[in-house]
């Protein structure tokens, strides 16, 4: 063969490699019918090169001069939901609407029997969970103190429901624990209660320590 792209002897190029070898580099060797070409850089890579470098500048320059920030950002959003919070927080009722509605009661009595029993029991005179039923109210007694009580949780043991039960839920559950019968006994959780069982462990102990039955 006489081709002379071929390189040398014996290296017999393919037709695919003619049809890839379109424009080779003058004096650049070929070796097994690889060669270098010489193509024009295409139009499209230069304008993303020249362009991202523009863009480069531009960005800088727009970072540090125009007063724009991600931080400024994001205190204008965080202030933009903050009113939006307080304006929804404007319009959430402070005394439960359910009170006294009978159909509410018995669908808070469902989420009650379902949810809250576990810990507080049926008769709401508390288990895990404090009495519900008794004079004695550790966060306050008051619509917003109750509501807050069971949709944020209390920290020794009581969960957070906002999120499961959403807002109509828990004014029904609140609705359906003022009917449970109340009881003038101090329950499980008041200081009383507490006073009443340490003393009986103690009676207990020095009656074991003692010997006397
Ligand atoms: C996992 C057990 C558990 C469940 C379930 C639970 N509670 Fe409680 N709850 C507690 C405990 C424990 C406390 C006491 C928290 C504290 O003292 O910080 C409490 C406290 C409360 C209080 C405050 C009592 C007071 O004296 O101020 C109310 C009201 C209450 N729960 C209502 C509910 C209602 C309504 C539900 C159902 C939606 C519910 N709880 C479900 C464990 C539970």
């Amino acid at each position: 063969m006489s081709d002379p792209k071929s390189g040398g002897e014996g290296a017999t190029p393919t037709p695919a490699n003619d049809v890839i070898v379109e424009r080779p580099l003058a004096g650049a060797p070929i070796r097994d019918g690889i060669g270098e070409e010489d193509n024009e850089i295409p139009l499209w890579f230069n304008v993303g090169f020249y362009g991202l470098m523009v863009y480069g500048v531009a960005y800088i320059l727009f970072y540090l001069f125009s007063g724009w920030s991600t931080e400024a950002q994001y205190a204008a959003e965080v202030a933009v939901a903050e009113e939006r919070a307080a304006a929804v927080r404007a319009t959430l009722p402070t005394e439960n609407p359910f009170r006294g509605d009978d159909a509410a009661i018995a669908a808070g009595q469902e989420v009650f029997s379902t949810v809250c029993l576990a810990c507080h029991l049926a008769d709401g005179k508390g288990l895990v969970g404090p009495s519900l039923v008794d004079p004695y109210w550790k966060y306050g007694q008051d619509d917003e103190s109750l509501y807050q009580t069971v949709a944020e949780g209390r920290p020794l043991g009581m969960p957070g429901w906002g999120a499961q039960l959403g807002s109509e839920k828990i004014w029904q559950v609140l609705a359906y624990m003022e009917t449970l019968p109340r009881s003038d006994e101090p329950g499980v959780g008041s200081p009383e209660y507490d006073a009443a069982q340490a003393a009986a462990a103690a009676a207990s102990d020095s009656g074991a320590a003692t010997g006397t039955p």
